[in-house]
């Protein structure tokens, strides 16, 4: 048993199966490349904005402005990138279905999608309005938003040939914490990364030999783990120390805004990894 929209519908792999002989699947199909730049293009505008957005409610980047103010300026940004993403999503996809059809790195993505859209429109937008304050509103979307964002994940772990993308979302977690964080919290954080590579590559490349699959691949989930375990520390260090603050988030906004952001990445990198299954 897969995970692949064709588990899940089989009633339409008729209608999927002729996507490509039909406008707009085979108008679009010549120039498939060039349809996929603007969608990388609306992801860099969304992702962009997104950061700016999150971070400020974190107490990183903007701070110069009330978080309401960071939300006005962004706003155009976002919805700009939202829709063109998703247009040219579709468009794409269309030119070429049955990959998407039989593509377990596309469920993860659109469980990723819908989460993602329900904490940044649920979620980051309001308490950035409210300058940080959660709704009753948001904390329902935020619960509803972060179920939909562990099945993602959840399928992303469990598809085969696919599930190494997740090293994608680690390696952002990692770089927002370290951006984040700031003083003595920062230089611990940073050396326990240096560690944990240095071990890593010594486990490739000394411990075990770099085809030694037997022994790596358990190896390996250990120390996505242990890297896990590290970001969540050093994240919960910087979200409880820096305080509210006079125009600050509480602690839940901020886990909140961290996870806003990394939906996003995790959307992506199943998406990247749709071409590799
Ligand atoms: C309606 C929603 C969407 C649809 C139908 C869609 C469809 C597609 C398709 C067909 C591909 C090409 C896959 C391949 O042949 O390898 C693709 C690639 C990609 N998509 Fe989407 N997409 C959607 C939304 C998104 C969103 C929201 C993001 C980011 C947050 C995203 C990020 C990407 C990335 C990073 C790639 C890889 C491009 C590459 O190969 O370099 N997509 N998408």
């Amino acid at each position: 048993m897969t995970i692949a929209p064709q588990d899940f519908f089989p009633q339409i792999a008729g209608w999927v199966a002729q996507l490509d002989d039909t406008f707009p699947g085979a108008w679009v199909k010549p120039y498939f490349a060039q349809w996929e730049v603007l969608h990388l293009l609306s992801l860099a505008l969304l992702g962009g904005a997104s950061l700016l957005l999150n971070l400020r409610l974190i107490g990183a980047g903007l701070t110069d402005e009330p978080p309401s103010e960071v939300r006005r300026g962004v706003l155009p940004w976002l919805n700009l990138g939202v829709v063109g993403i998703l247009a040219t999503g579709l468009l794409i996809g269309t030119s070429n279905p049955e990959r998407l059809y039989t593509s377990e790195a596309f469920t993860a993505k659109m469980l990723g999608l819908a989460a993602a859209i329900i904490l940044t429109y649920g979620v980051s937008l309001p308490a950035a309005k409210a300058d940080g304050r959660l709704g009753r509103g948001a904390a329902l979307a935020a619960a509803l938003g972060m179920a939909v964002f562990g099945l993602s994940i959840g399928v992303f772990a469990v598809a085969k040939l696919v599930n190494p993308g997740l090293w994608h979302v680690i390696i952002a977690g990692a770089l927002l914490v370290l951006f984040v964080t700031r003083g003595l919290t920062r230089i611990i954080y940073l050396a326990g990364l240096v560690a944990l590579m240095v071990t890593q590559a010594a486990l490739h490349h000394v411990i075990y030999k770099p085809d030694d699959y037997a022994h790596l691949d358990p190896a390996n989930k250990i120390m996505i783990l242990v890297y896990l375990a590290l970001i969540l520390a050093a994240a919960g260090v910087q979200i409880v120390s820096s305080g509210r603050g006079p125009q600050g988030a509480g602690p839940a906004t901020k886990a909140l805004a961290y996870a806003s952001i990394l939906v996003w990445v995790t959307t992506a990198a199943a998406g990247r990894w749709i071409a590799f299954a």
